[in-house]
């Protein structure tokens, strides 16, 4: 039953119909959970409430699979505008992109054109990006525009996701880049042809790829809600002796609050990933295919109006 749920909302969070909708008629269904709202103002109250918590955030302006030049290119500005926020009122922000958004699929100049804006403009703002990484079949792609543009600016880092083959080879390769990576489980329904098909493979995975990327040397960021991976963390840093500016935790907006300023009180960097803007149904719809729990809270908001 919990599988059928999982696919069905993993079905659901690609249609495009639905997309649309969910956009033209904001925030619904309990989405406000997981979601800080439709502006960036609405999105700077969120931050300073979670900073004035001891919680550093990672802001992601929402958006993803575009095919039209222009909106891509609109995107980039959004994302812009969301960095000067941050950047001029000095929130303890950073933002995640999704290369889809700024026109990954469109074509590799516009994708890095609109990545070069961006990253400009964070640069003069002292606000650092991540390329969040999407499905498998965009792996490869993300990874070659993140070395160009590492090449050119200090302040990016991307993800990797412990559900694919080939995620130890490119933990390893990225190595030589000094990336600050964002280590995941993967969030995407992928074929067993590229991803373990099994969770208990995929936990050992993720505890091998935070291993190697911690004694490499480089900057870190666990992104989980697991406890297991997390005190797997705990006593790596702490076996290793590696300082605690080298590494951060980091989880989703919503999701496992109180565990998240436990982390602070024990000293602990942690970061909350922030989602805002009206592009929210594919998001919403991945957090309930991971965990179809969220289900009932989401009945509750339907009903409740
Ligand atoms: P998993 O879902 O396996 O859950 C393990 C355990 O954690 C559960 O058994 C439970 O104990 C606890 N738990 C999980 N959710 C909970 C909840 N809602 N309430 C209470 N307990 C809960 N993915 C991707 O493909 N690309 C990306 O760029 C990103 N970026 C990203 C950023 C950040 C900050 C986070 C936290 C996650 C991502 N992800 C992502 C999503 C990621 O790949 C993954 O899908 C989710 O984090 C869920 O996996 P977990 O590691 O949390 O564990």
């Amino acid at each position: 039953m919990e599988q059928l749920l999982r696919n069905s909302f993993m079905f659901l969070s690609k249609n495009k119909t639905l997309t649309r909708l969910a956009k033209k008629y904001g925030l619904r269904f309990g989405a406000g959970r997981f979601v800080a709202g439709d502006t960036i103002d609405l999105a700077k109250g969120v931050i300073q409430n979670l900073n004035h918590k001891g919680l550093d955030v990672t802001l992601d302006y929402l958006g993803e699979f575009i095919e039209d030049e222009q909106e891509a290119r609109e995107t980039a500005d959004h994302c812009i505008k969301a960095i000067e926020a941050i950047g001029s009122s000095r929130l303890k922000s950073q933002i995640s992109i999704k290369l889809t958004s700024m026109g990954l699929d469109i074509s590799d100049e516009v994708v890095l054109t609109n990545m070069r804006r961006i990253l400009t403009a964070a640069e003069k703002y002292d606000v650092f990006v991540t390329i969040d990484m999407e499905d498998h079949s965009r792996c490869e792609k993300t990874l070659e525009i993140f070395k160009t543009l590492k090449k050119d600016y200090k302040h990016v880092g991307t993800v990797v996701q412990a559900y694919l083959y080939r995620t130890v080879q490119d933990v390893e390769e990225l190595s030589r880049y000094e990336a600050n990576l964002r280590l995941v489980k993967g969030a995407y329904k992928e074929s067993s042809d590229v991803a373990f098909p099994d969770k208990k493979d995929v936990d050992e995975n993720f505890k091998k790829i935070i291993k190697m990327h911690l004694l490499n040397g480089h900057y870190t960021a666990v992104a989980t809600h697991d406890d297991i991976m997390i005190d797997y963390t705990k006593e790596l840093v702490d076996q290793h002796k590696i300082p605690k500016d080298q590494f951060e935790f980091q989880m989703l907006y919503g999701i496992r609050p109180e565990k998240q300023l436990d982390l602070v009180k024990e000293g602990y960097r942690m970061r909350v990933y922030v989602p805002f803007g009206t592009d929210w149904y594919g998001y919403f719809m991945r957090r309930m295919a991971e965990r179809p729990a969220n289900v009932a809270f989401v009945l509750k908001g339907i009903f409740k109006r």
